[in-house]
C-alpha cells in the first residue's frame, strides 16, 4: 500500500515562512498585493478564485479582484492588464485559464509585466526558463537574505518566476524524498501551464523525461516504464492500476468536478494507490502547494520591487 503524498503540510510550511516576510515588509510601511483576473469562468474557477483570496488573507496578502464578463473584448482585458502593471500596490497578477475560446490567450498572458508574471506563463518568462535563466529558484538557491528578510540574490537576478502547478509538483516530490534524478519520469499532458514546464523541470532534475498527450501511441506502455508518473490531463479515470510499475511515484494534478459536485484527478486512485509507493490524494495533493507558490512567488516580486525601485539615499 502507497504512502499518500499531502501537499497540505508542505503548503503549511511555504505559508507560514511567506507570512513572516509579509510581515517583515509591513514593518517597513510595504503591503503585498496579488490580482486575480476571471474572464468568464467556471464553478471551479470560482472555486479556485474563493479559495486563493482566503489563503492570500491568512498570509497578509492583500488580493484585487478583477472579473468579467465571457463577452469581455481582448481590449478591455489588456486595458485592465496595463492598470495593474502601473499599480503599485499590485506585485503579481494571474488570470484563470481557460478563457473565452475568442480571446487569443498568449496575448494576455504577453501583456503582463515579467516582473508581476508570478505564474511565469508569458513568453519572457518562459523564454528565461527553458534557457535555465531562472533556474535558481527550482535548485532553492535564493541566496543571502537580509536583516529585513529581503532575499538578495532573488532580488539582484533578472526576473522570471517559475509556473507554480509544476514547481509545486517538484517541491511535493523532494518534500517526500522522491529520488528524481536517474529516474524515469512520465509526464502525461503538454500544456504551457503545466506538463510542458513540468517535463522541464523534471529534465533540470536529471531524470528521463517522456511527455504523453493525446496522439500518444499506447500510453499504458510509457506510464509502465515510470517510476514517477505524473498525469496533468483533466481526464478522470485515465490512469489505471494496470498501467503502474509497482512501487511508483504518482503523482495526480488533474482536476475533475464529478457529476455529484465532487473532486477527482485524473488517477483510478483505488487500482493505482495498492501498486504505488507514493501517490497524491484529490483534493489536497498539487493544489495546496500550487497556492502557496503562488503566494511566494508574489511575495518574491514585492521583495524585488523593495530593492530596485527603492532610491539609495547615503546619510
Ligand atoms: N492541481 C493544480 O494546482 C492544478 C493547476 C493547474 C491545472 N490543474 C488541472 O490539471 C489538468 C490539466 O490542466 P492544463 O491546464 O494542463 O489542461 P490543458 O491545457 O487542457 O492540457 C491537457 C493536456 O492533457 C492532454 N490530454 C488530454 N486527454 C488526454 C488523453 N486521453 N491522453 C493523453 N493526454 C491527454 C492534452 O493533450 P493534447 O495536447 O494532445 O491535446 C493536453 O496536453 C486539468 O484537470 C486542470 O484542472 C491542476
Amino acid at each position: 500500500m502507497s504512502n499518500l503524498m499531502s501537499g497540505k503540510m508542505l503548503a503549511a510550511d511555504i505559508k507560514a515562512g511567506v507570512k513572516q516576510r509579509v510581515e517583515s515588509l509591513g514593518l517597513m510601511g510595504i503591503e503585498v498585493g496579488l490580482a486575480l483576473m476571471q474572464v468568464g469562468g467556471t464553478a471551479s474557477d470560482e472555486q479556485y478564485l474563493r479559495t486563493t483570496i482566503s489563503v492570500s488573507k491568512t498570509v497578509g496578502i492583500q488580493t484585487y479582484e478583477y472579473r468579467f464578463p465571457e463577452t469581455a473584448s481582448l481590449n478591455e482585458i489588456i486595458n485592465t492588464i496595463n492598470n495593474i502593471n502601473a499599480d503599485e500596490r499590485i506585485n503579481g497578477l494571474l488570470v484563470l485559464f481557460p478563457i473565452a475560446r475568442r480571446i487569443n490567450p498568449r496575448r494576455v498572458v504577453n501583456a503582463i509585466l515579467p516582473e508581476k508574471d508570478v505564474d511565469g506563463l508569458g513568453s519572457i518568462s518562459v523564454g528565461m526558463f527553458a534557457a535555465e535563466e531562472s533556474m535558481f529558484q527550482i535548485f532553492g538557491k535564493d541566496g543571502v537574505t537580509s536583516a529585513d528578510g529581503v532575499s538578495l540574490a532573488s532580488a539582484c537576478a533578472p526576473h522570471g518566476f517559475l509556473p507554480c502547478t509544476p514547481f509545486g509538483v517538484i517541491r511535493l516530490l523532494e518534500y517526500y524524498g522522491v529520488k528524481i534524478k536517474g529516474s524515469n519520469a512520465v509526464v502525461i499532458g503538454k500544456s504551457l501551464a503545466v506538463g510542458k514546464p513540468l517535463a522541464l523541470m523534471l529534465l533540470a532534475k536529471e531524470s528521463t523525461v517522456t511527455i504523453c498527450h493525446k496522439s500518444s501511441d499506447d500510453l499504458a506502455a510509457h506510464v509502465r516504464n515510470a517510476d514517477i508518473v505524473c498525469s496533468a490531463t483533466g481526464v478522470s479515470g485515465l490512469i489505471k492500476g494496470d498501467m503502474i510499475k509497482d512501487g511508483a511515484v504518482v503523482v495526480d494534478i488533474g482536476i475533475n468536478i464529478m457529476p455529484d459536485g465532487s473532486f477527482a484527478g485524473d488517477v483510478d486512485f483505488g487500482s493505482v494507490a495498492p501498486k504505488a509507493s507514493f501517490i497524491t490524494p484529490v483534493p489536497g495533493g498539487v493544489g495546496p502547494v500550487t497556492i502557496a507558490t503562488l503566494l511566494e512567488n508574489t511575495l518574491r516580486s514585492a521583495q524585488n520591487s523593495v530593492l530596485l525601485k527603492t532610491p539609495l539615499i547615503l546619510p
